[in-house]
Protein backbone atom coordinates (compact mmCIF):
# COMPACT_ATOMS: atom_id res chain seq x y z
CA UNK A 1 0.00 0.00 0.00
CA UNK A 2 1.17 3.74 -0.58
CA UNK A 3 0.94 5.61 3.13
CA UNK A 4 1.04 9.33 3.64
CA UNK A 5 2.23 9.77 7.06
CA UNK A 6 0.70 13.27 8.33
CA UNK A 7 2.36 14.52 11.84
CA UNK A 8 1.30 17.64 13.27
CA UNK A 9 0.58 19.59 16.53
CA UNK A 10 -3.46 19.96 15.56
CA UNK A 11 -3.96 22.24 18.40
CA UNK A 12 -6.64 22.40 17.08
CA UNK A 13 -7.58 20.48 14.00
CA UNK A 14 -9.26 22.61 11.26
CA UNK A 15 -10.25 22.57 7.87
CA UNK A 16 -6.50 23.38 6.27
CA UNK A 17 -5.26 19.85 8.19
CA UNK A 18 -8.92 18.45 6.23
CA UNK A 19 -7.87 19.68 2.92
CA UNK A 20 -4.46 18.79 2.75
CA UNK A 21 -5.80 14.68 3.99
CA UNK A 22 -8.75 14.90 1.24
CA UNK A 23 -6.09 16.73 -1.53
CA UNK A 24 -3.42 13.95 -1.00
CA UNK A 25 -5.96 11.07 -1.46
CA UNK A 26 -7.78 12.10 -4.64
CA UNK A 27 -4.39 13.07 -5.95
CA UNK A 28 -4.21 9.39 -6.38
CA UNK A 29 -0.73 9.09 -5.10
CA UNK A 30 -1.41 7.12 -1.77
CA UNK A 31 -4.41 4.64 -0.38
CA UNK A 32 -4.53 6.04 3.11
CA UNK A 33 -3.21 8.68 5.41
CA UNK A 34 -2.12 7.73 9.04
CA UNK A 35 -2.02 11.07 11.07
CA UNK A 36 0.20 11.40 14.10
CA UNK A 37 -0.02 14.44 16.53
CA UNK A 38 3.13 14.97 18.07
CA UNK A 39 3.16 14.24 21.72
CA UNK A 40 6.64 16.84 22.66
CA UNK A 41 5.44 16.47 25.69
CA UNK A 42 7.66 19.10 27.68
CA UNK A 43 5.88 22.13 28.86
CA UNK A 44 7.31 25.68 27.48
CA UNK A 45 5.93 28.65 29.38
CA UNK A 46 4.48 31.01 26.38
CA UNK A 47 4.24 28.43 23.80
CA UNK A 48 2.92 25.23 25.12
CA UNK A 49 1.00 22.89 23.22
CA UNK A 50 -2.32 21.68 25.18
CA UNK A 51 -1.80 19.11 27.03
CA UNK A 52 -0.71 16.07 24.40
CA UNK A 53 -3.91 13.89 25.38
CA UNK A 54 -6.43 16.41 24.60
CA UNK A 55 -4.76 17.15 20.87
CA UNK A 56 -4.30 13.09 20.25
CA UNK A 57 -8.64 12.55 21.09
CA UNK A 58 -9.88 15.67 19.30
CA UNK A 59 -7.66 14.71 16.38
CA UNK A 60 -9.17 11.34 16.08
CA UNK A 61 -13.07 12.67 17.12
CA UNK A 62 -12.78 14.65 13.69
CA UNK A 63 -10.78 12.17 11.62
CA UNK A 64 -13.37 9.21 12.88
CA UNK A 65 -16.29 11.54 12.20
CA UNK A 66 -15.20 12.66 9.00
CA UNK A 67 -13.47 9.62 7.27
CA UNK A 68 -14.59 6.28 6.19
CA UNK A 69 -11.72 3.44 6.33
CA UNK A 70 -8.63 5.21 4.87
CA UNK A 71 -7.81 7.56 7.36
CA UNK A 72 -6.69 6.93 10.42
CA UNK A 73 -4.53 8.33 13.37
CA UNK A 74 -1.76 6.97 15.39
CA UNK A 75 -0.75 7.44 18.93
CA UNK A 76 2.73 6.13 18.74
CA UNK A 77 4.67 9.43 19.72
CA UNK A 78 2.84 8.49 23.44
CA UNK A 79 5.68 5.55 23.78
CA UNK A 80 8.77 7.97 22.41
CA UNK A 81 11.17 9.52 25.23
CA UNK A 82 11.86 13.25 24.90
CA UNK A 83 11.04 15.01 22.36
CA UNK A 84 9.95 13.83 19.07
CA UNK A 85 11.84 14.25 15.98
CA UNK A 86 10.15 13.67 12.60
CA UNK A 87 13.13 10.84 12.29
CA UNK A 88 12.00 9.09 14.70
CA UNK A 89 8.85 8.43 14.26
CA UNK A 90 9.36 7.48 10.56
CA UNK A 91 11.97 5.12 11.74
CA UNK A 92 9.35 3.58 14.20
CA UNK A 93 6.16 3.45 11.59
CA UNK A 94 7.76 2.18 8.77
CA UNK A 95 8.86 -1.16 10.64
CA UNK A 96 6.89 -4.60 9.39
CA UNK A 97 6.38 -4.92 13.42
CA UNK A 98 4.43 -1.55 13.87
CA UNK A 99 2.80 -1.07 10.47
CA UNK A 100 1.05 -3.98 9.79
CA UNK A 101 -0.26 -4.49 13.46
CA UNK A 102 -1.78 -0.95 12.86
CA UNK A 103 -3.38 -1.62 9.48
CA UNK A 104 -4.77 -4.92 10.34
CA UNK A 105 -6.29 -3.62 13.59
CA UNK A 106 -7.63 -0.42 11.66
CA UNK A 107 -9.71 -2.95 9.75
CA UNK A 108 -6.98 -3.04 6.64
CA UNK A 109 -7.97 -6.60 5.28
CA UNK A 110 -5.11 -9.13 4.04
CA UNK A 111 -2.89 -8.16 1.25
CA UNK A 112 -3.19 -4.31 1.49
CA UNK A 113 -2.08 -3.94 5.23
CA UNK A 114 0.86 -7.17 4.58
CA UNK A 115 2.25 -6.30 1.01
CA UNK A 116 5.52 -4.23 0.77
CA UNK A 117 4.72 -0.76 1.69
CA UNK A 118 5.58 2.74 0.37
CA UNK A 119 5.88 5.58 2.77
CA UNK A 120 5.29 9.40 1.79
CA UNK A 121 5.74 12.49 4.32
CA UNK A 122 2.60 14.39 3.65
CA UNK A 123 3.66 18.57 3.95
CA UNK A 124 2.49 21.91 2.26
CA UNK A 125 4.69 23.48 -0.15
CA UNK A 126 5.98 25.83 2.80
CA UNK A 127 8.24 23.18 4.29
CA UNK A 128 10.68 22.88 1.18
CA UNK A 129 13.10 26.31 1.69
CA UNK A 130 13.93 25.20 5.09
CA UNK A 131 13.94 21.01 5.00
CA UNK A 132 16.87 20.83 4.99
CA UNK A 133 17.32 22.00 8.29
CA UNK A 134 15.37 19.54 9.82
CA UNK A 135 16.97 16.84 11.86
CA UNK A 136 18.64 14.12 10.12
CA UNK A 137 16.40 15.16 6.63
CA UNK A 138 18.46 12.22 4.66
CA UNK A 139 17.69 9.92 6.79
CA UNK A 140 13.69 10.93 6.98
CA UNK A 141 14.40 10.85 2.80
CA UNK A 142 15.34 7.27 3.38
CA UNK A 143 11.79 6.04 4.76
CA UNK A 144 9.96 8.09 2.69
CA UNK A 145 9.47 10.22 -0.21
CA UNK A 146 7.72 13.29 0.29
CA UNK A 147 4.59 14.38 -0.89
CA UNK A 148 3.62 18.12 -0.92
CA UNK A 149 0.38 19.94 -1.47
CA UNK A 150 1.05 22.85 -3.89
CA UNK A 151 -2.11 25.50 -3.27
CA UNK A 152 -3.36 27.21 -6.75
CA UNK A 153 -1.37 30.67 -6.60
CA UNK A 154 2.09 29.13 -5.16
CA UNK A 155 4.28 30.77 -7.44
CA UNK A 156 6.95 28.94 -9.02
CA UNK A 157 10.02 28.97 -6.45
CA UNK A 158 7.74 25.54 -5.36
CA UNK A 159 9.45 23.65 -8.77
CA UNK A 160 12.87 25.26 -7.79
CA UNK A 161 12.58 24.25 -4.47
CA UNK A 162 12.21 20.54 -5.13
CA UNK A 163 14.86 20.46 -7.55
CA UNK A 164 16.84 22.01 -4.62
CA UNK A 165 15.99 19.00 -2.68
CA UNK A 166 16.28 16.42 -5.43
CA UNK A 167 19.75 17.60 -6.23
CA UNK A 168 20.67 17.76 -2.61
CA UNK A 169 19.26 13.72 -1.22
CA UNK A 170 18.64 12.43 -4.68
CA UNK A 171 14.87 12.38 -3.43
CA UNK A 172 11.47 11.88 -4.45
CA UNK A 173 8.92 14.82 -4.11
CA UNK A 174 5.39 13.82 -5.18
CA UNK A 175 3.58 17.09 -6.00
CA UNK A 176 -0.51 17.66 -5.96
CA UNK A 177 -2.53 20.86 -6.29
CA UNK A 178 -5.06 21.43 -4.12
CA UNK A 179 -7.44 24.16 -2.83
CA UNK A 180 -6.06 25.91 0.06
CA UNK A 181 -8.14 26.80 2.87
CA UNK A 182 -6.60 29.66 4.93
CA UNK A 183 -6.78 28.52 8.73
CA UNK A 184 -3.87 28.51 11.05
CA UNK A 185 -4.43 26.71 14.44
CA UNK A 186 -2.62 29.77 16.43
CA UNK A 187 -5.34 32.31 14.91
CA UNK A 188 -8.03 29.80 15.59
CA UNK A 189 -6.62 30.21 19.44
CA UNK A 190 -5.71 33.56 19.84
CA UNK A 191 -9.16 34.25 18.58
CA UNK A 192 -11.62 31.77 19.89
CA UNK A 193 -12.54 31.16 16.22
CA UNK A 194 -13.49 27.49 17.17
CA UNK A 195 -16.99 27.92 14.92
CA UNK A 196 -14.68 27.68 12.07
CA UNK A 197 -13.82 24.36 12.72
CA UNK A 198 -15.23 20.48 11.89
CA UNK A 199 -18.12 20.09 14.33
CA UNK A 200 -16.05 17.21 16.23
CA UNK A 201 -13.17 19.31 17.31
CA UNK A 202 -15.72 22.40 18.40
CA UNK A 203 -18.15 20.14 20.19
CA UNK A 204 -14.79 18.03 21.38
CA UNK A 205 -13.14 21.71 23.02
CA UNK A 206 -16.72 23.36 24.53
CA UNK A 207 -17.01 19.73 26.36
CA UNK A 208 -13.82 19.87 28.38
CA UNK A 209 -13.79 23.75 28.10
CA UNK A 210 -9.82 22.77 26.98
CA UNK A 211 -8.82 26.45 25.65
CA UNK A 212 -9.78 28.55 28.77
CA UNK A 213 -9.32 25.46 31.65
CA UNK A 214 -5.71 25.66 30.28
CA UNK A 215 -5.47 28.98 31.50
CA UNK A 216 -4.49 27.67 35.12
CA UNK A 217 -1.18 26.89 33.84
CA UNK A 218 -0.73 30.43 34.07
CA UNK A 219 -1.37 30.26 38.37
CA UNK A 220 1.04 27.23 38.35
CA UNK A 221 5.10 26.95 38.53
CA UNK A 222 7.01 25.83 36.02
CA UNK A 223 7.99 22.74 38.01
CA UNK A 224 4.30 21.78 37.86
CA UNK A 225 2.81 22.17 34.87
CA UNK A 226 5.80 20.32 33.33
CA UNK A 227 4.79 17.31 35.57
CA UNK A 228 1.21 17.82 34.77
CA UNK A 229 2.68 17.72 30.83
CA UNK A 230 4.50 14.39 31.85
CA UNK A 231 1.80 13.21 33.35
CA UNK A 232 -0.89 13.34 31.24
CA UNK A 233 1.72 11.13 28.59
CA UNK A 234 2.29 8.68 31.41
CA UNK A 235 -1.17 7.88 32.56
CA UNK A 236 -2.14 7.53 29.11
CA UNK A 237 -1.31 3.89 28.64
CA UNK A 238 -3.07 2.98 31.82
CA UNK A 239 -6.28 4.97 31.14
CA UNK A 240 -9.12 5.00 28.92
CA UNK A 241 -10.02 8.37 26.83
CA UNK A 242 -12.51 9.32 29.10
CA UNK A 243 -11.02 8.98 31.92
CA UNK A 244 -7.88 10.40 30.86
CA UNK A 245 -9.53 13.65 30.07
CA UNK A 246 -11.27 13.64 33.04
CA UNK A 247 -8.68 13.48 35.25
CA UNK A 248 -6.73 15.79 33.13
CA UNK A 249 -9.71 18.58 33.65
CA UNK A 250 -9.98 18.01 37.47
CA UNK A 251 -6.27 18.83 37.37
CA UNK A 252 -6.60 22.26 35.84
CA UNK A 253 -10.13 22.97 37.72
CA UNK A 254 -9.03 22.12 41.09
CA UNK A 255 -5.66 24.45 40.48
CA UNK A 256 -8.49 26.98 39.55
CA UNK A 257 -10.12 27.19 42.58
CA UNK A 258 -7.18 26.38 44.44
CA UNK A 259 -6.28 30.11 43.38
CA UNK A 260 -9.73 31.32 44.02
CA UNK A 261 -9.09 29.88 47.79
CA UNK A 262 -6.39 31.02 48.55
CA UNK A 263 -4.15 27.53 48.92
CA UNK A 264 -1.15 26.01 46.54
CA UNK A 265 -2.28 25.64 42.81
CA UNK A 266 0.56 23.39 42.77
CA UNK A 267 -0.48 20.96 45.13
CA UNK A 268 -4.08 21.22 44.06
CA UNK A 269 -2.94 20.75 39.87
CA UNK A 270 -0.65 17.73 41.02
CA UNK A 271 -3.44 15.82 43.32
CA UNK A 272 -6.15 16.61 41.03
CA UNK A 273 -4.21 15.35 37.60
CA UNK A 274 -3.46 12.41 39.71
CA UNK A 275 -6.74 11.65 41.80
CA UNK A 276 -7.51 8.83 39.45
CA UNK A 277 -4.59 7.35 38.46
CA UNK A 278 -5.21 3.91 39.37
CA UNK A 279 -8.77 3.68 38.76
CA UNK A 280 -8.38 1.38 35.75
CA UNK A 281 -5.81 -0.79 37.30
CA UNK A 282 -6.74 -4.67 37.59
CA UNK A 283 -9.00 -4.91 40.94
CA UNK A 284 -6.88 -7.07 42.76
CA UNK A 285 -3.70 -4.76 41.95
CA UNK A 286 -5.68 -1.97 43.50
CA UNK A 287 -6.97 -4.31 46.49
CA UNK A 288 -3.19 -4.95 46.87
CA UNK A 289 -1.85 -0.78 46.43
CA UNK A 290 -4.87 0.05 48.81
CA UNK A 291 -4.17 -2.04 51.64
CA UNK A 292 -0.60 -0.58 51.80
CA UNK A 293 -1.54 2.83 52.28
CA UNK A 294 -4.86 2.43 54.40
CA UNK A 295 -4.77 -1.52 55.53
CA UNK A 296 -8.76 -2.44 55.18
CA UNK A 297 -10.02 1.33 55.29
CA UNK A 298 -11.49 0.65 51.87
CA UNK A 299 -13.23 -2.27 51.19
CA UNK A 300 -15.87 -1.22 48.36
CA UNK A 301 -14.58 -2.02 44.68
CA UNK A 302 -15.25 1.63 43.60
CA UNK A 303 -13.30 3.11 46.45
CA UNK A 304 -10.32 1.06 46.19
CA UNK A 305 -8.87 3.26 43.52
CA UNK A 306 -8.06 6.05 45.89
CA UNK A 307 -5.62 4.73 48.34
CA UNK A 308 -4.57 2.84 45.32
CA UNK A 309 -3.89 6.39 43.55
CA UNK A 310 -1.78 7.51 46.36
CA UNK A 311 0.30 4.74 46.08
CA UNK A 312 0.60 5.25 42.65
CA UNK A 313 1.22 9.04 42.97
CA UNK A 314 4.27 8.01 45.14
CA UNK A 315 5.39 4.93 44.01
CA UNK A 316 5.05 5.77 40.39
CA UNK A 317 5.42 9.56 40.33
CA UNK A 318 8.08 10.08 43.08
CA UNK A 319 5.00 12.26 44.96
CA UNK A 320 6.10 12.63 48.64
CA UNK A 321 3.74 15.40 50.01
CA UNK A 322 1.13 13.95 52.29
CA UNK A 323 -1.32 16.85 51.31
CA UNK A 324 -1.14 15.76 47.88
CA UNK A 325 -1.59 12.43 49.13
CA UNK A 326 -4.38 12.75 51.17
CA UNK A 327 -6.32 14.44 48.50
CA UNK A 328 -6.26 11.81 46.68
CA UNK A 329 -6.67 9.14 49.12
CA UNK A 330 -9.90 10.39 50.00
CA UNK A 331 -11.67 12.52 46.97
CA UNK A 332 -14.41 9.36 46.71
CA UNK A 333 -15.21 9.66 50.40
CA UNK A 334 -14.36 12.67 52.21
CA UNK A 335 -13.31 12.50 55.76
CA UNK A 336 -13.73 14.16 58.95
CA UNK A 337 -11.42 17.63 58.89
CA UNK A 338 -11.54 17.83 55.25
CA UNK A 339 -8.85 20.21 54.34
CA UNK A 340 -9.47 22.48 51.77
CA UNK A 341 -7.29 20.99 49.19
CA UNK A 342 -9.31 18.04 49.92
CA UNK A 343 -12.35 19.64 49.21
CA UNK A 344 -10.89 21.50 45.85
CA UNK A 345 -10.18 17.57 44.64
CA UNK A 346 -13.48 16.15 46.37
CA UNK A 347 -15.45 18.93 44.12
CA UNK A 348 -13.26 19.17 41.23
CA UNK A 349 -13.94 15.78 40.26
CA UNK A 350 -17.47 15.94 40.61
CA UNK A 351 -18.17 19.17 38.91
CA UNK A 352 -15.13 19.48 35.76
CA UNK A 353 -16.58 20.27 32.58
CA UNK A 354 -16.83 17.30 30.74
CA UNK A 355 -19.07 15.81 33.83
CA UNK A 356 -23.06 15.39 33.07
CA UNK A 357 -24.64 15.05 35.89
CA UNK A 358 -28.24 16.54 36.19
CA UNK A 359 -27.68 19.50 39.50
CA UNK A 360 -24.20 20.84 38.76
CA UNK A 361 -25.11 24.80 38.02
CA UNK A 362 -25.29 25.68 41.11
CA UNK A 363 -21.98 23.78 42.67
CA UNK A 364 -20.19 24.83 39.53
CA UNK A 365 -21.86 28.51 40.17
CA UNK A 366 -20.85 29.21 43.61
CA UNK A 367 -17.52 26.65 43.75
CA UNK A 368 -15.54 30.08 43.29
CA UNK A 369 -16.95 32.14 45.61
CA UNK A 370 -17.81 29.35 48.50
CA UNK A 371 -15.89 26.18 48.46
CA UNK A 372 -17.77 24.89 51.89
CA UNK A 373 -21.49 25.48 50.69
CA UNK A 374 -20.66 23.89 47.09
CA UNK A 375 -19.12 20.77 48.80
CA UNK A 376 -22.03 20.99 51.28
CA UNK A 377 -24.36 20.43 47.79
CA UNK A 378 -21.45 18.29 46.53
CA UNK A 379 -21.78 15.85 49.93
CA UNK A 380 -25.95 16.07 49.86
CA UNK A 381 -26.59 15.06 46.40
CA UNK A 382 -24.06 11.90 46.45
CA UNK A 383 -25.35 11.04 50.21
CA UNK A 384 -28.91 11.33 48.23
CA UNK A 385 -27.76 9.31 45.29
CA UNK A 386 -26.44 6.36 47.65
CA UNK A 387 -29.59 6.32 49.83
CA UNK A 388 -31.54 5.92 46.70
CA UNK A 389 -29.14 3.48 45.41
CA UNK A 390 -29.52 1.57 48.96
CA UNK A 391 -25.88 1.47 48.64
CA UNK A 392 -24.21 1.91 52.26
CA UNK A 393 -22.22 5.06 53.29
CA UNK A 394 -18.87 4.91 54.21
CA UNK A 395 -17.98 6.05 57.86
CA UNK A 396 -15.62 8.47 56.63
CA UNK A 397 -18.31 9.98 54.73
CA UNK A 398 -20.73 9.72 57.70
CA UNK A 399 -17.88 11.06 59.88
CA UNK A 400 -17.36 14.47 57.12
CA UNK A 401 -21.60 14.75 56.85
CA UNK A 402 -22.33 14.98 60.97
CA UNK A 403 -19.33 17.43 60.89
CA UNK A 404 -21.21 19.37 58.55
CA UNK A 405 -24.73 19.33 60.42
FE1 LIG B 1 -12.22 8.64 41.47
FE1 LIG C 1 -12.60 11.16 39.12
Amino acid sequence: MRIALFGGSFDPIHYGHMELIKGALSSGSVDVVIVIPTVANSFKRGRALIPAPYRYYMTKAVIDSEFDRNVFVSDIEFSFEGISYTVNTLREVTKDSFIIPFLLSNGVKGEDALTRHQFFWLCGSDILPSFDTWYKPAEILSYAALLCARRKGDDADVISECAKLKNQFGCDIALFEMNGVDQASSEIRNHNSFDSIPKAAADFIAVHDVYNAVKAFDLCSDSACEFFYDAAVKMFPTLSGKRLLHTLNVGLLSAKLANDHGVSCDKALIAGVLHDCAKEYPIEEQLEMARKVSGDTFTDEKLLHSPAGAYLAAEKFGITDKEILDAITYHTTGRGGMTVLDKIVYLADKIEPSRTYTDLSEMRRIAPLDLDRAARLCLDSVMDKFRRKNRPIHPLTDAWNKELL
